[in-house]
């Protein structure tokens, strides 16, 4: 198992891997990423991640495509994949706005070029990860300002709605927005189901449109489960039959517990979990396998 990274197009191993102390990510948070995996071995839902990247982009004001192509970018990440040679790797792809030629926030100090880090890392096999939560004081960050929908390098406030999380012994936090709607957890999104209803909060409360979130819908659709997209509040959190959290890593995350109390044992969550494993294996190997090679 080997962890490396592709510095701007050279791969180095991860230990040797830096950016410049005047990179605007690292000064800044100037940066938007993505987080995907393989699975049975294919880049998964690389397509998926791919458009938000360039969504992200387009939000903070980035025109990637004169930076990166798509097949180079796509290119760098397979080229790490094969020489890492792990069994299942997490992969990484953060692009900054490069150096600046000052510690300065205005944007005409970015000289660039950007900073594409493809980090590459070994990937345990998975294992259903179950999670318990609390609602944190802290709130999401309002999509006035920097949106929530923007996969940005600045996560600190989801950093410190965890902090606050795990100070109360759970494993994660479901932030409200300031109207007091759900919005998603740290680094992952939130779900109720309520009777044979799956749903999960409409993207207007100001969160990330997760990859995963996605293919759920995708696959409740196709499957014929009624699973829809509405306002939540925390009446609807209390009186929910299940709870859970997706996200690439975790995949259908049960909660098992809401702000310290437990939550009652839900047959159609555990059913999901199952369900939604099967249907991703599915598009790894008939969908995004025979997909990648169209896009080197
Ligand atoms: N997190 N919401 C937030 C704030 C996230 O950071 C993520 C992803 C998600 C779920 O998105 P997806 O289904 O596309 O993984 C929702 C990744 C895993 C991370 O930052 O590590």
């Amino acid at each position: 198992m080997t962890d490396l990274c592709n510095m701007n197009g050279t791969i180095v191993p991860q230990a040797e891997a830096k950016v410049s102390v005047l990179d605007r990510g690292f000064l800044f948070g100037d940066s938007i990423y993505e987080v995907t995996r393989t699975r049975n071995g294919t880049l998964f839902a690389w397509p998926e991640h791919l458009e938000r990247l360039h969504h992200s982009a387009a939000g903070i004001e980035l025109d990637l495509r004169t930076e990166i192509s798509d097949s180079e970018l796509t290119g760098r990440i397979i080229e790490t994949l094969r020489a890492a040679n792990n069994k299942e790797s997490y992969v990484r792809v953060i692009v900054t706005r490069g150096p600046g030629s000052a510690p300065n926030i205005d944007v005409q100090y970015a000289t660039g070029p950007v900073t594409c880090v493809v980090m590459v890392r070994d990937l345990p096999p998975a294992a259903v990860t179950r999670a318990r939560v609390v609602v944190v004081q802290r709130l999401r960050n309002d999509r006035r300002a920097l949106d929530p929908a923007i996969k940005s390098g600045n996560y600190l406030n989801n950093v410190l709605g965890l902090k606050e999380a795990t100070s109360r012994g759970a494993t994660d936090c479901l932030f409200m927005n300031n109207d007091g709607r759900l919005t998603e957890a740290s680094t992952s999104n939130a779900w109720i189901i309520k009777g044979d209803q799956i749903i999960t909060p409409a993207l207007s409360a100001g969160l990330l449109a997760g990859v995963t979130r996605r293919l759920l819908f995708a696959m409740c659709e196709e499957q014929g489960i009624p699973c829809l997209e509405c306002d939540l509040y925390d009446n609807d959190l209390r009186e929910a039959d299940g709870i859970f959290l997706t996200s690439t890593l975790r995949d259908i995350s049960p909660v098992d517990s809401l702000d310290e109390q437990p939550t009652t044992p839900c047959a159609l969550l555990e059913d999901l979990v199952g369900r939604f494993r099967s249907y991703c294996d599915h598009l790894a190997d008939k969908v995004y396998k025979p997909g990648i090679a169209g896009m080197l």
